[in-house]
């Protein structure tokens, strides 16, 4: 078959269609352009760890640090000023504290509670997102209870119910389950209104996957080395899409004001379909293996750090993602200000 867009040696090169057009210069490229990222779009991750001016590099995320509570205000300050809506906290539980229940998931002065009374009291203005799950703060590094092996579902919402409210009362503003555990944006939600949460909203880790790219965040939080066994009977299996929709479905259905995809960049097939189904809030978690990864070869010199940072990003937002959590938040807003 001979394409029109390929004359025999004989005939004159004649296009009517010629794409190429719209792209000879900036500003028409900058005219016909379909996405915007903005610093609106920035969902801001950070780890906490106890002490008082500590910062400790994560290995294997270079650039990332995890922060002392004091550190972590004056990181909020900043992020507000540059206009980044909201920040994502993680804890570094001391091990020491971390048991089978999970205990200091509930206890009012765990380094997640503190670090929102002292980022609230700073930095008013942007939004504090909490992550629910137990991972953190259990010596197995399951995000739910174990019963022998298993992971069990009932109990482990129930545990997670006393978690969100325990995050509620030290003022956090978005509640971000992560956890999958069947039916806990239902429970949580009805415990929130009982006690008079109900303005305090939830991003529901809808689809999340049993992935190799959270690697670099379990250092980050420490219950790399403690998991037992992996993830793979609640976070849901890479092969599957229809049953990413069903999850979205339910968390919508339950009461979840907004709902995540994670990982990022592997999984855009899926935000693209949700957003589409739904139409609903839709974010997407670049996760610390896509950050490492991205980092890893900028450090060697075999990629531009930041333009392959600002692609990823674009990249979330032609899929159809409102938003996107991502470690790169604060260099992205900054270049944003100088007009990149
Ligand atoms: C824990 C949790 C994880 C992440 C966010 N919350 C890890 C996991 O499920 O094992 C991953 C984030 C990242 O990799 O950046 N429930």
């Amino acid at each position: 078959m001979t394409s029109p867009y390929r004359p025999s040696a004989s005939t004159k090169l004649s296009l009517i269609q010629r794409p190429r057009r719209n792209r000879r210069t900036d500003w028409s490229r900058r005219l016909v352009q379909e996405t915007a990222l903005t610093v609106n779009d920035l969902i801001w991750p950070i780890f906490i760890i106890d002490g008082e001016k500590k910062r400790e590099p994560v290995a294997s995320m270079p650039g990332v640090e995890r922060l002392s509570i004091d550190e972590a205000v004056r990181a909020a300050v900043k992020a507000s000023k540059l206009g980044i809506p909201a920040m994502a906290l993680f804890p570094n539980t001391d091990p020491a504290l971390r048991d089978e229940a999970g205990s200091q998931a509930f206890n009012p002065e765990n380094l997640v509670c503190k670090a929102l009374r002292a980022i609230k009291k700073e930095a008013p203005e942007i939004g504090l997102i909490t992550d629910v799950a137990l991972d953190p703060y259990t010596s197995h590094g399951q995000d739910g209870l174990m019963r022998g092996d298993e992971i069990v579902n009932d109990e482990s919402v129930a545990a997670l119910v006393k978690q969100s409210l325990n995050q509620a009362r030290a003022g956090c503003d978005v509640i971000a389950p992560s956890d999958m555990m069947d039916g806990r944006v239902g429970a949580i939600r009805e415990a929130l209104d009982a006690e008079n949460f109900e303005s305090v909203q939830i991003m529901a880790y809808a689809a999340k996957y049993a992935s190799a790219f959270y690697g670099p965040f379990r250092e980050a939080v420490g219950s790399g080395g403690l998991l037992r066994g992996d993830k793979r009977t609640y976070q849901m299996d890479p092969h599957n899409s229809d049953e990413a929709m069903r999850e979205v479905a339910l968390d919508l259905e339950q009461g979840a004001d907004m709902v995540m995809v994670k990982p990022g960049l592997p999984y855009l097939d899926i935000v693209r379909r949700v957003k589409e189904e739904f139409g609903a809030p839709t974010f997407a978690y670049q996760v610390s293996g896509e950050y490492a990864m991205i980092a890893a070869a900028a450090g060697n010199g075999w990629i531009d750090r930041d333009k392959a940072m600002i692609e990823s990003l674009v990249c979330f937002k032609r899929a159809g993602a409102d938003g996107v959590l991502t470690y790169f938040a604060v260099d992205v807003a900054e270049k944003l200000a100088r007009g990149i």
